[in-house]
């Protein structure tokens, strides 16, 4: 998630191995809330878009805090530098919707109040805020030594439904601007008590159908990747300072089933864009995004959610779409068009496609407020090393399902990071103003109401039966649901608790 004050990981971690210069956290996926697109609605009925942050996955790390130790499960993320945690105060928690565990202060002999009402964290989604007491307490992450008076944020205001560890910088943290200041965030803890060795850190998510992945808190696992491992020098935000992960994205290209590459972005292509672990989709600016997006077949929900819909059966397609960083002697993630498929909107017997209708897991900087991301549905193709200190991304192609074997190599001291082999020096801009509509179409829609799937151009290498019906035929023998009279929430899957949805 990102913080828009200053600026989100979401499976589950089962198990730790504190070593001498490393926490690993293993991350499990937490089950979909549902396998349908979640939307929020509103009071009047009427539903809003969907917004990129946690709509699908999960990545959440065991903590305690306190003494005696009180249990907790936070998202991890990449895109903020706070952790807080829901306080057992909060009416959510009181009506038994905190989850994760919620945290009461009155019980913990080591806790103290750092400042009333003082904490307050706002991210991208509308409404999306957490705000309370700054407290400092003593942490345990997954087993580790502890942390003693570790600042952290005790949210009563809530609206998500558990805390976050966040893992950016700490001049990132919410509320730098109050009597506090910048204070010694979690990552900076990590070194001061010795747990790890530098401030860095390596994710690797793993593909959507795998149950793991993990976050190596100061070290490497080289068994995780293919290929190099290379450097990029990470960009500044709007502010000039680097703060966040911003790296160079210098190309987009799309190789097809036959192994055809098609340029999408233009010559001279230099954006930077925030690896952001806690955002679900990939958020590409409209010269990229408009371009692969018509060629996947995607066209707009008509129901006017504003959500990118395309046909389910993309996803059996081949091809991938190659996203290159640092110019020169940087490096090329290939993401299978798999991976840019999200969960099913609609049912075969509402959208003509065999499979249904599926959310895109791509969008616009205009769901982000203006940032262009790379999120899960990129970063599950990648291996990510981050180093606070030396200011510096590396990537490598994710070695898939590689999560029964391990090498990890501690990141030292210094300013090398272990096994990179090159760095890169191109350097990316930020988006300097919020980008027009893009030109994707509306599906349109036939009598009987069945939702013209849009055709791909790209060559998946779809054979006929399993590629899209086909637009403009417009008749279905399945018997197309009227869509208009499908209620939304049924649809949706909704009726899940408020709390849910606002993740
Ligand atoms: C957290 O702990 C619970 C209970 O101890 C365990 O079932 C769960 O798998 C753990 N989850 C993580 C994220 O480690
Ligand atoms: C938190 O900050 C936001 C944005 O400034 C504000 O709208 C909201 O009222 C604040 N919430 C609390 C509980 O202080
Ligand atoms: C792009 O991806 C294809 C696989 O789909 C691969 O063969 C090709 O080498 C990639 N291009 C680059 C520049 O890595
Ligand atoms: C995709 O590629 C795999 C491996 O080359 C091949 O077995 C499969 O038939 C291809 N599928 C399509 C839809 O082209």
């Amino acid at each position: 998630m990102r913080n828009l004050t200053g600026a989100t990981i979401v499976a589950l971690a089962s198990s730790c191995v504190a070593s001498s210069g490393y926490l690993k956290l293993d991350l499990h996926r937490r089950a979909p809330i549902s396998n349908k697109l979640a939307r929020r609605q509103n009071s009047d009925g009427s539903v809003d878009a969907v917004l990129s942050n946690n709509q699908e996955l999960e990545y959440l790390v065991n903590i305690t805090v306190g003494t005696p130790a009180q249990k907790l499960s936070v998202t991890l993320d990449t895109g903020s530098s706070d952790l807080w945690i829901p306080a057992s105060s909060a009416p959510l928690c009181k009506k038994n919707q905190c989850d994760f565990g919620s945290f009461d202060p009155s019980k913990s002999s080591t806790y103290q109040v750092v400042e009333q009402d003082g904490f307050n964290i706002t991210y991208a989604a509308p409404g999306d805020t957490d705000a309370g007491d700054w407290g400092s307490d003593t942490i345990t992450i997954d087993g580790s030594s502890p942390i003693d008076s570790q600042q952290i944020g005790v949210a009563s205001a809530l609206f998500d439904q558990h805390g976050v560890m966040g893992v950016g910088f700490d001049t990132n943290e919410a509320n730098n601007d109050g009597p506090g200041g910048v204070y010694q965030s979690v990552m900076d803890n990590l070194v001061s008590s010795k747990i790890i060795e530098r401030k860095a850190f390596s994710l690797y998510l793993n593909d959507r159908d795998a149950n793991s992945g993990s976050i190596i808190l100061g070290g490497i696992d080289t068994t995780k990747y293919t290929g190099d491992l290379v450097a990029l020098p990470l960009q500044p935000s709007d502010s000039g300072a680097v703060m966040e992960y911003y790296v160079s994205l210098t190309g987009v290209s799309f190789t097809d089933a036959a192994g055809k590459t098609t340029q999408i972005s233009p010559d001279g292509y230099s954006q930077a864009t925030l690896l952001d672990s806690g955002t679900t989709n990939t958020l590409l600016t409209n010269d990229v995004f408009t371009p692969l997006a018509l060629g996947f077949g995607t066209t707009l929900d008509p129901q006017g959610s504003g959500n990118y819909i395309l046909p389910c059966s993309v996803g059996n397609g081949n091809g991938t779409i190659n996203y290159s960083f640092g110019g020169e002697g940087g490096v090329t993630i290939q993401v299978p068009v798999a991976a840019i498929v999200g969960g099913q909107a609609y049912t075969s017997d509402e959208y003509d496609d065999p499979a249904g209708g599926c959310a895109l897991s791509m969008g616009t900087p205009m769901e982000s407020g203006g940032f262009s991301i790379l999120g899960d549905s990129f970063l599950r193709s990648a291996y990510a090393v981050f180093d606070l200190e030396n200011q510096v991304a590396a990537l490598a192609q994710a070695d898939e399902n590689q999560a029964s074997t391990s090498n990890i190599v501690v990141i030292p001291t210094g300013t090398a990071i272990p096994s990179a082999t090159n760095t890169a020096t191109a350097t990316g801009t930020q988006l300097t103003a919020l980008e027009s509509e893009t030109a994707i179409p509306e599906a349109s829609v036939s009598g009987s109401s069945l939702i013209l799937a849009g055709t791909p151009t790209f060559n998946l290498g779809l054979s006929s039966s399993t590629a899209t019906a086909g637009s403009g035929s417009g008749s279905s023998s399945s018997g197309a649901a009227n869509y208009a009279a499908v209620p939304t929430a049924a649809l949706l899957g909704l009726g899940v608790a408020a709390g849910l949805m606002g993740l």
